[in-house]
């Protein structure tokens, strides 16, 4: 009898659903529109189920796809994930003028939210969840399917080579931290964001490796989640699906914590279970804590904590990760012992990346063996291992099964560390009574270094500023002068080279012709690409804006391009003196030393305006000297920049094997790191050191110690006979040799974030900041 009754219910509250979505759901046309408050907000699909518009974030709203039809609505799709929360004033415009799914706002430009290259004819929100653009022949010709950010639903695949990225935050949908790949290996592995995707980065794996390209995820209404490849073989079942399903929807999402879940979500309560998820271990997902921090938990929760000596960076974000709560001194100068001492950590582990491993007794020569190292920022011993290691620390976490400590150097106030407090023993500690004078003498000097400090911030500032002010005028009027960079069609570009006939030039990206333009008879160099990616026009187009919007006077200007079929060619005013490489290795050419120190800091203000004062950051990934032009005046001009995106990523390496250098490379390309404006910061140190040494930066013409410049420039520097690194008559300020010298090595640093920024190297060329003693760079690392 109940029986009976139920499915009587059932049976209207289906007609029902019916009903309603015959009223409500056409297909829709063309110029249909949706606006955040006004009547239509949302399109329904047919059986209310899920909705496409505008839903409510914070004080503004997103656009997506989200369950409307229960107590809780629930986001399953975001658009533009990543542009800012939109206000109540746009609108979606199904348009019918370029057939486009746009956001409309008066006065600003339009956002598109979806442009397939077909045009649209009509729309439709699927019950299934998917949003759809039909063509006129009624094919889908765009779906929200095949742009997956973090929910996958019912009847949705995960293809190859696709990701489901989690959310920021609980209240904010933008891109998160951590990514679920299907690989085009077939594997399903779990990353960190911004990891190469190896095996050491990842913190879950379906295991199915090697079982066949065109692998993809798929997802049951029942909840089945399983992997199956291009020959219909399940190779692995993620769960084993069963699940309800009566007024029930099972999906699955990468949550913020990084762990992926299947949810049944009930359609008339809007209360919600879990049914499965990757790992019980919250900690598991690595780098849940930020740098220098490290996951732990207990029975319910995961949070993170702060290696000894270091703070939350964001005191309320525990996810920030963790700095330094006093300032590193330099180690190199005497007493090493009196400035740090070391902390311990048991039961704790992080990505190991020690420069060097050895046999150590007991813990507590393994911390006096970081302690003699200025190298060593921590250690960690194991089993009677010691590895001494630089900082940050990546993916830490508290074990409860590794018997692995972490020894943090930390600095010592005299007096300041109270032995108590500290966690873990303390095998070198110093005196435990404040001496009060010292205490009260370093707070004064500090305060003082602290005034001292923002007056000449504030004088810097102001100059700057002033600087900026005078200059304005002009720039405005330059901007006015050229727009863009002109479209040039191939043939016109075949005449100006007089059919490719003159070759000034080749390098990573193609080869480079002198021409005259016929109109302007302006002399040009013709750069013909090679090698760049066969899909690319849009990127092309794209990158080739970037670059046409940098203006600078130690930037190479972007005059025109062609996009001709597969050719693009790129034109660059020409550069009647050659490339740096050409004056800095003909002895008859050498510059002076002012001359060098000129060049030196124009490249650094090119490569600084590039990193942080153009519109788009721009990391260059190939500074070298031959990418360095040199015009009339000899005034150094950066080229090739912006061109790295174009290319593969091996090509743009121009990675010499030889033995102990690695060229212009920084060390990160080789590490699989994420390459960051530090790679550039890097291959400037090396030009530097060819500027100051008028010399290549290996050298086998010289003896054995010489042949690295890096090395030798680091050896003189130490023992203190750094005029051996320029040529024996030559005229130099031996206070700014050592000046150059000691900004080169800061840049060269296999650790990234030591590196300076660009503006600070430039502030150290100009002589305005004082530059402090440089660790050793390189030591010990060899390259991988
Ligand atoms: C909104 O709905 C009301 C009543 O249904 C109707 O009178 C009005 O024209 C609608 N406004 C728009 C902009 O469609
Ligand atoms: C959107 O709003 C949410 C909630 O207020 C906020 O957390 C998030 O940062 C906003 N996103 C952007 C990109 O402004
Ligand atoms: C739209 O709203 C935003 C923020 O509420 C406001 O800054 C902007 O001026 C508005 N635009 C128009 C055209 O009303
Ligand atoms: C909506 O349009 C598509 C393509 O034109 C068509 O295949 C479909 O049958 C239409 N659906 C309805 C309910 O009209
Ligand atoms: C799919 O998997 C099966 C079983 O592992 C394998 O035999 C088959 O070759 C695979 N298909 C493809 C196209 O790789
Ligand atoms: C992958 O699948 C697509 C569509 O099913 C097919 O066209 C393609 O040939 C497959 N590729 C491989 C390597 O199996
Ligand atoms: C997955 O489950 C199905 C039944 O649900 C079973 O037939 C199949 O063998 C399983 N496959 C694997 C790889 O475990
Ligand atoms: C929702 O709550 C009810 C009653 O508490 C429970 O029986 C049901 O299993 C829950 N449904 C889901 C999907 O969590
Ligand atoms: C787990 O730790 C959190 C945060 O420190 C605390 O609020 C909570 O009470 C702890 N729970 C248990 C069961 O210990
Ligand atoms: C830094 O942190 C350590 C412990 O983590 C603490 O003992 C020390 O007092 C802190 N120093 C400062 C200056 O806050
Ligand atoms: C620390 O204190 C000891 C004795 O109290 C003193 O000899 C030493 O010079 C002090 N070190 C520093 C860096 O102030």
């Amino acid at each position: 009898m109940a029986a009976v009754l139920i499915f009587f219910l059932f049976l209207s509250t289906f007609c029902l659903a019916k009903i309603s979505a015959q009223q409500n759901h056409p297909n829709i046309s063309l110029d249909s529109s949706l606006t955040p408050t006004g009547n239509s907000s949302a399109w329904l699909s047919r059986s209310g189920l899920f909705a496409f518009g505008f839903y409510k974030q914070g004080n503004g709203y997103v656009v997506g796809i989200f369950l409307a039809g229960i107590p809780q609505r629930t986001l399953v799709w975001i658009a533009k994930r990543d542009s800012p929360n939109f206000s109540s004033n746009v609108s979606l415009v199904l348009s019918s003028d370029r057939a486009r799914l746009v956001l409309q706002q008066t006065g600003s430009p339009e956002v598109a939210i979806a442009s397939p290259s077909e045009r649209i004819s009509s729309a439709s929100m699927l019950d299934s969840g998917n949003f759809v653009l039909y063509n006129s022949d009624g094919r889908i010709i765009w779906q929200s399917f095949d742009y997956p950010t973090n929910t996958l639903l019912p009847s949705q695949r995960l293809g190859t080579g696709k990701e489901l990225i989690s959310s920021a935050s609980e209240t904010d949908d933008s891109t998160g931290i951590f990514r679920l790949s299907m690989q085009t290996d077939g594997n399903l592995v779990q990353y960190p964001i911004g990891t190469a995707p190896v095996a050491s980065y990842s913190y879950w794996s379906s295991g199915t490796y090697g079982s066949g390209s065109n692998m993809t995820l798929n997802l049951e209404d029942d909840g089945y989640l399983y992997l199956i490849n291009s020959s219909i073989n399940i190779l692995r079942n993620i769960t084993e699906g069963g699940y309800p399903t009566h007024k029930i929807i099972n999906l699955m999402k990468i949550d913020v914590d990084g762990i992926f879940r299947l949810y049944s979500i009930s359609l008339d309560r809007g209360n919600q279970s879990i049914r499965w998820e990757s790992t019980k271990n919250k900690c598991d997902p690595k780098g849940l804590c930020g740098l220098n921090g490290f996951c732990t938990r207990n029975d319910t929760v995961a949070y993170c904590k702060c290696i000894p000596g270091f703070d939350f960076v964001d005191q309320g974000n525990w996810r920030s990760g963790c700095e330094r709560n006093f300032t590193a001194e330099s180690c190199k100068t005497k007493g090493i012992g009196d400035k740090f001492t070391i902390m311990s950590e048991p039961g704790t582990v992080w990505e190991i990346e020690s420069y060097k491993e050895f046999d150590a007794a007991t813990e507590e020569d393994c911390a006096n063996a970081c302690l003699q190292d200025c190298n060593c920022e921590v250690a960690f011993f194991k089993d009677g291992r010691c590895g001494k290691q630089k900082l940050p620390l990546r993916f830490g976490i508290r074990s409860t099964t590794d018997s692995n400590i972490a020894l943090v150097k930390v600095g010592v106030l005299n007096g300041s560390i109270n032995e108590d407090k500290m966690p873990g023993n303390l095998p070198k500690s110093s005196k435990k009574e404040v001496r009060m004078d010292v205490l009260i003498s370093g707070i004064s000097l500090s305060i003082f270094g602290i005034l001292i400090l923002s007056i000449a911030v504030i004088f810097v500032y102001r100059n700057r500023k002033w600087a900026y002010t005078k200059l304005s005028p002009n720039i405005g009027v330059k901007f006015i002068e050229d727009v863009a960079p002109t479209a040039f069609t191939f043939a016109e570009l075949e005449q100006a080279t007089n059919e490719f006939n003159e070759e000034v030039g080749r390098g990573a990206f193609g080869t480079v012709y002198k021409g005259i333009l016929p109109y302007s008879q302006k002399v040009v160099a013709v750069k013909r690409l090679e090698r760049v990616l066969a899909e690319g026009e849009k990127e092309f187009q794209n990158e080739i804006t970037v670059i046409g919007k940098t203006h600078h006077r130690n930037l190479v200007r972007l005059l025109g391009y062609c996009l001709d079929g597969i050719k693009r060619l790129l034109v660059y005013e020409y550069m009647c003196n050659g490339s740096l490489a050409d004056v800095l290795f003909k002895p008859e050419n050498h510059p002076c030393w002012d001359e060098r120190i000129r060049i030196a800091c124009d490249i650094a203000r090119g490569i600084l305006y590039l990193h942080e004062e153009c519109e788009t950051q721009i990391i260059h990934c190939d500074i070298k000297p031959q990418n360095i032009l040199m015009d009339d005046n000899r005034c150094a001009k950066i080229s090739d920049f912006g061109l790295a995106k174009l290319l593969n990523h091996d090509q743009t390496r121009t990675y010499t094997a030889v033995r102990g250098t690695r060229g212009y490379v920084a060390p990160e390309w080789h590490r699989k790191l994420p390459v960051t404006v530090k790679a550039d910061v890097y291959s400037f140190g090396i030009v530097l050191l060819e500027i100051i040494c008028c010399r290549k930066s290996v050298d086998w013409n010289t003896s054995e110690d010489q042949a690295i410049l890096e090395e030798w420039a680091y050896d003189c520097y130490e023992a203190g006979e750094i005029h051996k690194l320029v040529g024996g008559d030559e005229v130099v300020d031996l206070r700014k040799l050592e000046r150059m010298i000691k900004i080169a090595i800061w840049c060269i640093q296999d650790e990234p974030t030591l590196r300076p920024s660009m503006k600070k190297v430039l502030l150290m060329l100009e002589g305005t900041v004082e530059i402090p003693v440089p660790p050793c760079p390189t030591s010990f690392f060899s390259a991988v």
